[in-house]
């Protein structure tokens, strides 16, 4: 039998109990979730789906299909390379390569200490300044090596 956790049963509550008149709340009680986490744990995903008494499978089709959630722990300091058109005509390809050479991993992954994780987004909505790469929702408009070793350094000694 699952052994529960009070803080994950209360914050389920929380996010259940805030949006019980709304249609759409087992994507915002996901989104408080996910905001309160850091990431949806198969704890968590269980414990809404018994508060709820929601399918525990229809609620991971929910979790797996939106870019918003993650289903894995990430790092204390998420960097996203801005992907989009406006941004790879600026040469983001190039600065992807550069991000993950210098955090030594791929889009998707997670730092083994837990500091970062690197993520790929298709825009940041600021397309005149890429190529972008935001540290922790710092935007860096084409960054040099130096500027995001910087900004990198700054992430791990906890300043931005
Ligand atoms: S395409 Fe990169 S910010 Fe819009």
């Amino acid at each position: 039998m699952r052994k529960k956790s009070t803080r994950v049963s209360r914050a389920v509550r929380k996010a259940v109990g805030t949006y019980q008149e709304d249609q759409d709340m087992l994507i915002q009680a996901l989104l408080d979730l996910q905001s309160a986490f850091g990431w949806l744990s198969e704890e968590v995903l269980t414990e809404l789906s018994e508060q709820l008494d929601v399918p525990l499978a229809r609620i991971y089709q929910i979790a797996s299909y939106y870019k918003a959630f993650s289903l894995h722990p990430k790092g204390r300091h998420i960097v996203k390379v801005c992907m989009g058109t406006a941004c790879q005509v600026r040469g983001s390809p190039q600065l992807l390569n550069v991000t993950q050479s210098m955090l030594d991993m791929k889009p998707g992954e997670t730092s083994p200490d837990m500091q970062f994780s690197l993520e790929t987004v298709n825009c940041l909505g600021c397309c005149a300044m890429g190529p972008v790469v935001a540290v922790d929702g710092v935007y860096h408009s084409k960054p040099s090596t130096s500027d995001l070793r910087e900004a990198f350094e700054a992430g791990r000694r906890g300043k931005r």
